[in-house]
């Protein structure tokens, strides 16, 4: 039986992550004992396969050491101002607030937006556990809403019936880099006078009707960590059309100087450093060219996998025109494979070469979670009664099947050739014609 595989393991063993620097042993060495006298020559290639570099990475992050200018507070030209311009271009958005991670993106928004003990989230139980803890932290109620089995996205209809008169926020949450469908949660948003804020940590580049995400509600909020498709190891940013929200983060995410917003006495240190913000931006030169790899590459794939019973690709809802491909998901059906489990299905996977995970654990009733029932904060502001009942109302049996039958394949399997994407399939092939024998050893 292969070990329990986190999403985060899954995607560092994906991506080889030995050294923290993806630096291969000798230049790891060679970089904790500079001499004076070793020669200027570029570092070796890392040995893994993500993140990618390479010299206009240490040219970037070089001049930020040289500058002397390692943070935004020191003022004068800036590369985490630069880098918000340019990812703001980038998303056709107004204004970008640069975030020191994902995380510290949906803090500073929720606390932009003042949310608070009483105020009710709503938000997919498919998602990674931060943006959960992101809600938590604000002591405001995290209510789950169930997912859309098709497409792995929130489902609108459930998150509509999850409306109470204490909902502040709709969090849905464009898992996997493919958006949520958009249409239907602005609609519910505006007829029901809530904020729609989008966590878009996944999904740099997805696009709805031909834009990129992140500006249908009031923003959205992105993250750079080491296993992003545009990554600064850490890092984050905020996307937003409207100027007096964007003030909010900004103030939000920066203690001291002027704060052009009225304050709500709340605040953070959520800054992204000179050397992140150089290293987006030399990652930006080769962002585009990925995804597109990657494009073609998920279409050539689905077109292989939906040829194999059992086997059924995530959807892109309707008015999707463009995925980030952060996570390839599909679901597999193991009555179509002779029994055979999800558990060996994996582990015959990986014997053919192919690693992929079993993906999220079910959040909504994992210990993490079900630990705020009897949080005595929360007890306390909400009333032990409710914190009961909240168990119950965050039931999502279309997720429990999910949890039970997804697939994943990370990001960088999408990098690979089209030669790649046919023995992936060819594999799969193979187990289901050996399903039967595999099920039985
Ligand atoms: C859906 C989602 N939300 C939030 C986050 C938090 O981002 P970070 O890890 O940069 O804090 C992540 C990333 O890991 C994520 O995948």
């Amino acid at each position: 039986m292969p070990r329990p595989v986190t999403r985060r393991t899954f995607l560092g063993q994906a991506a080889g992550t030995g050294l923290a620097l993806g630096l291969t042993r000798t230049a790891a060495r060679a970089a904790a004992a500079p001499s004076p006298s070793a020669p200027a020559v570029p570092v070796t290639k890392p040995v893994a396969d993500w993140p990618r570099w390479d010299p206009r990475d240490e040219a970037a992050l070089l001049d930020v050491l040289h500058s002397g200018k390692w943070g935004r507070t020191a003022g004068g030209a800036s590369r985490v101002k630069e880098f918000e311009a340019a990812w703001a271009a980038r998303m056709q958005a107004r204004h970008c607030i640069a975030t020191s991670s994902g995380t510290t993106a949906l803090l500073t928004a929720l606390g932009a937006l003042n949310l608070g003990p009483g105020d009710e989230v709503i938000l997919p139980p498919y998602t990674f556990v931060a943006t959960f803890n992101a809600i938590t932290a604000s002591f405001a109620l995290p209510v789950f809403a169930d997912t859309d089995a098709a497409s792995f996205q929130i489902d609108p209809a459930r998150m509509a019936a999850a409306i109470t008169p204490a909902t502040k926020l709709l969090l849905p949450v464009h898992i996997a880099g493919t958006p949520a469908d958009l249409d239907a949660l602005t609609a519910l948003a505006q007829s029901r006078g809530l904020t729609l804020l989008e966590d878009a940590c996944q999904a740099p580049l997805a696009e709805w009707h031909g834009r990129p995400v992140g500006t249908a509600g009031i923003g959205g909020c992105f993250s750079f960590q080491a296993s992003k498709n545009l990554t600064s190891g850490e890092g984050g940013a905020i996307v937003t059309n409207d100027e007096t929200f964007a003030q909010l983060c900004y103030d939000f995410h920066t203690p001291g100087g002027t704060k052009k917003s009225a304050s709500s006495g709340r605040g953070a240190n959520y800054r992204l450093t000179e050397f992140q913000a150089a290293l987006l931006l030399a990652q930006l030169t080769r962002f585009e060219a990925q995804a597109k790899t990657r494009d073609a590459n998920a279409a050539y794939l689905s077109q292989l996998l939906r040829q194999i019973p059992g086997i059924t690709p995530a959807t892109l809802p309707a008015g999707a025109t463009r995925s980030a491909w952060h996570l390839y998901m599909f679901r597999y059906d193991a009555e179509k494979f002779a029994g055979l489990t999800r558990a060996k299905f994996l582990a015959a996977l990986a014997q053919a070469g192919v690693a992929a995970s079993a993906g999220y654990t079910s959040l909504n009733t994992s210990a993490h979670v079900t630990a705020l029932a009897t949080n005595s904060h929360y007890q306390r502001l909400y009333g032990k009664e409710a914190m009961a009942r909240w168990v119950d109302r965050n039931r999502c049996p279309v997720n429990d099947r999910l949890v039970a039958e997804a697939v994943w394949f990370g990001q960088t399997k999408l990098l690979g050739s089209r030669t790649n994407m046919e023995k992936i399939a060819a594999a799969i092939a193979g187990i289901q014609k050996n399903a039967g024998e595999l099920a039985r050893s």
